[in-house]
């Protein structure tokens, strides 16, 4: 099997990636007070010669209760803008491209450390998970001061030098919390029985973003059917869902759809081996970035439990990207605890590719 077809240089408006592979966003908790310190940007730096594009962990955007952990960094305040400006700029000087994932965690269960936000944690109807408050539910000034909040960081990260932006929209954060009919029970016109009229969140931040950094920068949102707080959840449950849910966000200005699995070989809808990706790129014509689990034996989420994984052929995955389903793909834990992983793989080094263990998360190595 030959990988040459990972390293394949990609292109797409602000975008020169040198390979296919996408370092996935991975939140760290190593900025106190929010601000990215220069081991952060040494962190990043160390895989930016190496990784066509590196997705940053989520940062969050300037609302009172966007994150439950003071080590979660910012993308917004001077110092922790000027943190930013020094992770940008030594990824570039090492030969990288680099998009922040602009978030707002909406509401989550409180951080472990007992530390709370000097806010409430706002959500669509206050819920946590369905049938449980956890926060408060947004009026329509919260929301529109969400969505302006969303487009000031997304212009920053233009005027930072960032090669492109990322929207999370995934795994049951904010935006997720608002396509999700188990905790979106809202009557106005931000709620709704049909996933497109839950959608209206979304589709005004992609607006705000799209509009605060214009046409020819790349704008990538995430997705996942998935919830962490419940992975049999699909919102689309047919293609034709899934066009009814991708197409107004494409229209409204995604660029590049990164659809998040725990495991990418996992075919989306019966009859079709096709991923989310594949199907992503199907429906709107647009690219796509693969994830889950490529190069690991055991996906992620178990990891945080302490299960490890262990290294993983690569073939399924290139046979599927050969095919066309997606255009890029997302290695997370790998990379996270080997800055050389991509060169092992591109030189067959395979006897030095290492087990995936929790352990790695506790350093920034
Ligand atoms: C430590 C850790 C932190 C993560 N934080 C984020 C995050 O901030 N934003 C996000 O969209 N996904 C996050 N994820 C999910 C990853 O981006 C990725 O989708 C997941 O790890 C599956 O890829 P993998 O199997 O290659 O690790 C995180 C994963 C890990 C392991």
């Amino acid at each position: 099997m030959s990988l040459d077809i990972l390293f394949r240089p990609f292109e797409h408006k602000s975008l020169r990636l040198q390979n296919r592979i996408v370092m996935a966003p991975m939140t760290r908790s190593f900025s106190p007070a929010g601000v990215p310190t220069p081991d952060v940007a040494a962190y990043y730096r160390r895989r930016a010669p190496e990784v066509g594009l590196i997705i940053s962990e989520g940062t969050v955007i300037d609302r009172p209760a966007s994150s439950n952990d003071p080590a979660v960094p910012h993308f917004h305040g001077e110092q922790a803008l000027a943190g930013w400006k020094r992770v940008i700029d030594e990824v570039h000087a090492a030969g990288g491209a680099m998009a922040p994932q602009i978030w707002h965690m909406g509401i989550v269960a409180p951080h472990a450390s007992g530390w709370t936000p000097p806010a409430p944690m706002e959500g669509p109807s206050g819920l946590v998970v369905p049938g449980k408050a956890g926060g408060v539910a947004m009026s329509e000034t919260d929301i529109a001061e969400t969505v302006a909040a969303f487009g000031r960081a997304a212009a920053e990260t233009k005027r930072l030098g960032f090669d492109a932006v990322e929207i999370h929209g995934a795994h049951g954060y904010l935006i997720d919390q608002f396509f999700w009919a188990g905790v979106n029970k809202r009557q106005d016109r931000y709620g709704g029985v049909t996933l497109p009229e839950r959608s209206r969140l979304a589709v005004e931040v992609v607006r705000a973003v799209r509009s605060a950094v214009g046409e020819d920068f790349a704008v990538i949102l995430r997705l996942s059917q998935w919830k962490q707080q419940d992975f049999a959840v699909k919102l689309a449950r047919t293609p034709d869902e899934m066009a009814a849910w991708l197409n107004p966000l494409a229209e409204a200005g995604v660029d590049i759809f990164h659809c998040s699995q725990r495991r990418f070989w996992q075919p989306e809808f019966e009859g079709s081996d096709l991923n989310f990706a594949g199907w992503a790129k199907k429906l709107t014509g647009k690219p796509s970035i693969t994830v889950g689990s490529v190069g690991l034996s055991g996906e992620f989420i178990a990891a945080f439990q302490g299960e490890s994984s262990r290294p993983d052929p690569l073939d399924e995955l290139i046979r599927r990207l050969a095919r066309g389903d997606f255009d890029l793909v997302a290695v997370g834990r790998a990379m996270l605890s080997d800055p050389h992983w991509i060169s092992k793989i591109r030189e067959g080094r395979h006897e030095q590719l290492q087990d995936f263990t929790r352990e790695a998360l506790a350093t920034l190595f």
